[in-house]
């Protein structure tokens, strides 16, 4: 044992009161073996002892102090790069209430399974108690939840994207309630047995979900949202069914302030399907031409939304970090996610540059020689295999982020006034629209989809319905969850507009029609003005509009002629995706919400009777 195992050896557990966390514990230290047992106190020192630790065993690489202060890489098992969805299971008493969108197994069935691999999965190995809250400590809105865990990785990465520690403990007192999260690289170590540098179990992975139990169970995977069980897991399969049993939502879902040249400032949450841009779009900056209009960053990725007292929504991000994609992301792209990265990180399955630096595809137009790949191999560009996996992570503190917002920890959350929804389309889905009313945007939202880009979803190009971005993350029933949506908008006097953007339309050679990125901020500025009633609109088959003038192109040289390309509503192909949505829809037939039906028929008929191609010019359909 090396002297920094030796100082993890002082811990508070002696101190701790709550004897269902104490019996809990004990539980999973009969089952799993661990050589040892260490509570996190989440101090500054713990994480460096920790970051030492790894460092040591050859996970971490130190990078350049100067470079990339407090900051630190890692390459992961190849078998082990993202979330494995076949394998995530919602294990509810029943089937039915895990829904056709979730693999579902018997909970009992389940858990004689994972007994058996949990079973001295930690032996050799330190077994931390990580105790974590999602959202500011304190705020109504948050939780709390317990991680155990074989893997420092997954502490110091806790460390950063929760609020971790002792503190959280105290908040706890000796009766609060938490979320059971039991984690395991699945890779015990017989003795003098060397330690593998990722350690995983390349073969069997399980990420199981007991939702009326509310606790998470995983196996085999060190890697992001299969190992951070405050993320994915909890924050979102398991929050969302408290959520709906508490007249709450837990939403994949950034959040942001948009402050007008009047200093008025308007939140906003956003729903996108993974790797759809929800970091950038989160923290964009505006076109200078544009004028005084500033983004502020509340959250990236998870929204938990509240109505007040005052019937308004309120929204807290559970998160204190971002666990963002680092490929694609540079200076133009997303500049404020790049200065949140200057210092105090961890990347994983990155490049590293030969002065210990980081790099990965997409960052400089170059790609820097000598470069050792994330399979810790002398990089060699001819090879046509990128330097760095295309989900390659960066880890860092929210606090890091130059946009972040001055109320990012108000235990009250920030006032939501509209939904937006995305997808990858290429075609079908214009630039934007806002749906006519509550029902129809979440009819909107629910039939949202990508088209898939990797073979692993299925055909390449054949679209993914995402209802809500929600697919891989809603932990019950997804017709449950749309009538949820459906009531939970009718106890709000006066609900949030909710509006659908694609900003991946393409023109017939195949090329992006909509510049993006800092771009966005034209469509944002008209929703935003729509909340207030300030800016114009037309009626279109399925929702509300903008004209060309209605959309502030100060600094862009965007033609009409190139927006009314970007905004049509071929009658045709729109039949035709109101009909695709059958395919989602008889998945879950039997809870599908009524309302569904009709407005399916309603936007049938308006589509029947609209022009051939219904644009912002008609005259020219
Ligand atoms: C993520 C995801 O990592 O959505 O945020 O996959
Ligand atoms: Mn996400």
């Amino acid at each position: 044992m090396n002297e920094a195992t030796m100082d993890l050896k002082k811990d508070y557990s002696e101190s701790v009161t709550h004897e269902a966390l104490k019996a809990w514990v004990k539980e999973a230290v009969q089952l799993c073996q661990p050589d040892n047992v260490y509570w996190c106190d989440g101090s500054e020192d713990e994480y460096q002892t920790l970051c030492g630790m790894l460092v040591d065993k050859g996970t971490f690489i130190k990078l350049n102090e100067e470079k990339r202060p407090n900051s630190f890489a890692c390459f992961s098992d190849p078998s082990d790069v993202a979330r494995v969805e076949d394998k995530t299971f919602i294990c509810s008493r029943l089937k039915e209430d895990a829904g056709p969108t979730n693999n579902w197994m018997d909970p009992k069935e389940m858990k004689s399974t994972l007994g058996g691999l949990f079973k001295g999965c930690m032996k050799g190995r330190t077994m931390y108690v990580i105790p974590f809250c999602m959202g500011p400590l304190g705020s109504d809105i948050s939780q709390i939840g317990v991680e155990i865990s074989d893997s420092e990785y997954v502490a110091v990465n806790m460390k950063i994207m929760t609020r971790m520690g002792k503190k959280v403990i105290d908040q706890l007192g000796s009766e609060g309630d938490f979320v059971k999260c039991l984690h395991t690289v699945g890779a015990p170590l017989t003795p003098g047995q060397e330690d593998a540098k990722w350690p995983c179990n390349p073969d069997t992975k399980y990420i199981v979900h007991f939702p009326e139990e509310r606790s998470i169970m995983s196996y085999g995977s060190g890697y992001g949202g299969n190992a951070l069980l405050g993320k994915k897991c909890f924050a979102l399969r398991i929050a969302s069914v408290m959520a709906k049993e508490e007249g709450w939502l837990a939403e994949h879902m950034l959040i942001l302030g948009a402050k007008n040249p009047e200093g008025e400032k308007t939140y906003v949450a956003a729903a996108f399907p993974s790797a759809c841009g929800k970091t950038n779009f989160a923290m964009l900056i505006p076109p200078k031409e544009m004028g005084d209009w500033e983004i502020t960053t509340v959250g990236d990725d998870i929204a938990w939304i509240k109505p007040g007292e005052d019937g308004q929504l309120y929204a807290i991000n559970p998160e204190a970090g971002y666990f963002g994609v680092a490929p694609g992301t540079n200076d133009k792209t997303n500049p404020n996610a790049m200065k949140t990265i200057e210092r105090d990180s961890i990347f994983t399955n990155v490049a590293i540059t030969p002065d210990g630096d980081v790099w990965w595809e997409g960052m400089t137009d170059e790609v820097p020689d000598g470069l050792t790949d994330w399979h810790g191999q002398l990089y060699d560009p001819a090879n046509d295999k990128p330097a760095a996996h295309p989900n390659a992570r960066f880890t860092a503190p929210a606090g890091n982020c130059p946009s972040i917002d001055e109320q990012w920890e108000s235990p009250g959350g920030v006032p939501i006034s509209a939904f937006i929804v995305g997808g990858r389309r290429s075609t079908a889905v214009p630039l934007v629209y806002q749906a006519v009313n509550w029902n129809f945007g979440v009819y909107a939202a629910s039939t949202i989809g990508s088209e898939m880009t990797a073979a692993a979803f299925g055909e390449v190009g054949k679209v993914r319905r995402d209802p809500f971005a929600m697919l891989p993350f809603c932990g019950y029933h997804m017709a449950d969850y749309f009538n949820h949506w459906l009531q939970f908008g009718r106890k709000l006097p006066n609900p949030p507009r909710i509006f659908v953007v694609n900003w991946f339309r393409k023109d017939e050679n195949g090329k992006f029609l909509w510049p993006g990125f800092g771009e966005n901020m034209r469509v944002l500025k008209w929703v935003i003005n729509r909340v207030h009633g300030e800016s114009g609109a037309v009626e279109s088959p399925i929702g509300w509009m903008p004209r060309y003038e209605d959309i502030d192109w100060k600094g862009l040289d965007f033609t009409q002629e190139e927006f009314e390309e970007i905004m049509t509503i071929d009658r045709e192909s729109w039949k035709r995706e109101v009909l695709m949505h059958e395919e989602l829809f008889e998945r879950m037939y039997d809870k599908l919400p009524k309302e569904f039906f009709f407005m399916r028929e309603l936007m049938l008929s308006s589509l029947w009777r609209s022009p051939k191609k219904w644009g912002l010019a008609p005259e020219r359909a």
